[in-house]
Formats: structure tokens, sequence, C-alpha cells
């Protein structure tokens, strides 16, 4: 079968290799990959920031969706040719995380999706909606799930909440369609003015641009009545977080998820308290959400928004757009292409 393989940290450690088709043990099993999606993660992996002693040669890619193609003993409730996702943790299958569960990522920690068949514990793939296709299956695991969790778990935003969203990526856009499902009003920043015309055309009520209005937090409160939003959704990390508290209202919830534009600063310590702001850390989650999240998404025939598509081959571009930021929503792979 082919696969991407990352030999060593960086662009040029990505090599098309060959490898035999994996055999699943005991509780596993195999699954004829068709999509693929990349993913923050997916740079920072790359990068050798995300896990320095991780071992090589390593597919990369946590996010991937095809048809089980074998099955190991002891699997029951999977058929051969049911369509399924990858879980971006397969040890977290409900409750609350712990340091177990959140290991064994696919890609990191175990070989990930940009092959041709993987081999995943029976336990660490969900059934797709219906209405996806392959292509769209690929984008939920890391994601859709971490947006819905930030949403609908933790913050329980409902109708004629206020929720701000940051930049036009996968988390934010994902984030954007579940709170407008739930009826809430929405703010959404971007670099972009074309980007916001089109995150206007999925949802958004209110748009900003954070380049030509930095106090962005500021323009979101003014556009929350003065009050301010009931959840940001916040990606950027530690130059986005002050105007995340400016924009928020009195008792609102923060899901603090990215780190786009760096992990450390001060904190505003006085801020956060006299806000009496609720700063929630999210890592993706567990199976029950991805299962709950795509029951919804079928119900809402809800469809995940796909900025790019590449083929296979085109390991090096994929990451490189990513790293660009040229993207809307998601980069799929197609892996059958
Ligand atoms: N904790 C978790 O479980 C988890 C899960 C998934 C992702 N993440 C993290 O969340 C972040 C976003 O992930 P993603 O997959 O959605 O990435 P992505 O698809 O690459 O999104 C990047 C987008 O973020 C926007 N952005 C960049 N700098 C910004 C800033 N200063 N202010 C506002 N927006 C900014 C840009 O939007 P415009 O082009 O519109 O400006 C950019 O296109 C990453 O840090 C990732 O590691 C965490």
């Amino acid at each position: 079968m082919k696969v991407i393989e990352l030999t060593r940290f960086g662009l040029d450690g990505l090599v098309a290799a060959e490898r035999p088709v994996p055999t699943p043990g005991h509780g596993e099993v195999l699954v004829r990959l068709k999509g693929a999606s990349l993913n923050f993660h997916d740079i920072a992996t790359l990068l050798g920031m995300a896990n320095p002693r991780m071992k090589l040669p390593c597919v990369p890619l946590s996010d991937g969706a095809g048809e089980i193609a074998g099955l190991g003993a002891g699997v029951t409730g999977l058929t051969i040719g049911t369509r399924v996702a990858s879980t971006f943790f397969p040890r977290w299958q409900s409750g609350a995380p712990t340091r177990w569960k959140l290991s064994d990522v696919p890609g990191e920690q175990r070989d990930g999706c940009w092959a041709d068949y993987v081999v995943l514990p029976a336990d660490a793939v969900v059934p797709v909606p219906e209405h996806l296709t392959d292509l769209e299956a690929a984008t939920l695991p890391c994601a859709a799930l971490t947006a819905w969790r930030a949403v609908v778990v933790e913050a329980k935003v409902k109708a004629g909440d206020r929720v701000l969203l940051q930049g036009t990526g996968g988390v934010s856009l994902f984030a954007l369609q579940f709170a407008k499902l739930l009826g809430a009003e929405t703010i959404i920043t971007s670099s972009s003015d074309e980007k916001l015309a089109r995150a206007q055309a999925l949802g958004a009520d209110h748009t900003i641009n954070y380049k030509t209005t930095p106090q962005w937090g500021k323009r979101a409160r003014e556009l929350s009545g003065g009050e301010g939003v009931d959840l940001v959704v916040e990606v950027g990390g530690s130059g986005t977080f002050n105007e995340s508290l400016n924009a928020l209202k009195i008792g609102g919830h923060i899901s603090m998820i990215g780190v786009l534009t760096g992990v450390a600063d001060v904190i505003p310590t006085a801020k956060i308290m006299s806000m009496n702001a609720a700063v929630k850390g999210i890592t993706v989650g567990s199976r029950e959400d991805f299962l709950a999240m795509n029951r919804a998404i079928a119900v809402a025939k809800l469809k995940p928004v796909i900025g790019q598509v590449l083929p296979f081959a085109q390991a090096k571009e994929a990451y490189a757009l990513m790293q660009r930021g040229g993207h809307f929503g998601k980069i799929a792979i197609d892996l059958t292409a």
C-alpha cells in the first residue's frame, strides 16, 4: 500500500513509501482510507513541536475516513464496508479526560491516516453520517469534535447566546456552524474581508477584520449591545487572549483551544477575576461526544466546509498551504486521487 512517512522533522522529512497492508489484531479493524484532513496539530507534529521524542518514521495525520476492510478476532458491532472515521484519542471513550485517555494519537504516537490502509482499535473508529462524503467525514475527528466540545459540551450554548469565533480555520468554522445550529448570534473575525464575506454566507451575523480592527474585542462587545459575548472560541492563544477578555460578558466563558499566535504572555489575572471569566482548556473530545456530534450533524444535514482538496502525493504542498494560512475551513486529502 502507499503511505506518506515522516522520516525526520520538517517538510523535507516527508517521503512517499510502500508498506505491506497491515493485519488487524485482536480487537482491531483494518480501515481502507479514502479521505484524510490536516489539522494544526499535524504541523506541530511535522516540526517536532508536538512530540520531540516521537518514534520515526511515522505515518502522519490523525484524521481519516473510509470503510472497514478487515476485522480482527473478537470485534463485534462492525461489518466489512461500514463507513467510519478515526478518533483523535483512541483511548478516550467517554467521561472526563485522563493522561492515559489523552494518548496514542494517530499520526503522532501511532501510525496515522496518510495511507491506503490503517489498523485501529475497533473502539477508535465511529460510523459516519450517511449524507457526508468520505472527504467530509475525514474533517470531523479533530476540528469538528473540538468545536462541538467547546460550544455544546462545555459552554452549553443556547438560543440567543452570543458567540465569538476567531479566524476562518477548521475549528472556528465548525464552531460557527454549531453555534448557528443552536440559535446563537455569532461574530467572526478574520484577516481577510473576502473570507469574512464567505463566513457571512455561512451564517455569521457579524464580521470583524482583526487586521484593520486591532481592538476587535472591544468592537465585538459593542456588537453585543455593550454587554459582551457569552463564549469566545479562543484559537489565537497568547496574542488574542486579552482582546477575548475585552469581548466577553461578565461571567462569560472562554474555550482555550489554540495557540496560533504563541503560548505565553503576561496573564491578566485581575481581569480574569473581575470579569468572573470561566477559562476552560479543551483537547478535542471523547468518542461518546463524537457519536453525539455525528447525530446532530446527520439530523441537521450539516456539511463541513472544505476549502481545498489535494491528492495523495501532494504532502509537502498540503502542509505548506496550512502553514501559509491560505485556506478557508478544512484542507482535505483525497487518498483515492
Ligand atoms: N485543543 C485542541 O483540542 C485543538 C484541536 C484543534 C485545533 N487546535 C488548535 O486550534 C488552533 C486552530 O486550529 P485549526 O485546525 O482550526 O487551524 P487552521 O485551520 O489552520 O486555522 C488557522 C486560522 O486561524 C486564523 N488566525 C490565525 N491567527 C489569528 C489571529 N491572530 N486572530 C484570529 N484568527 C487567527 C486564521 O484565519 P484567517 O485566515 O481568517 O485570518 C487562520 O486561517 C491551532 O492552534 C490548533 O493547534 C486545538
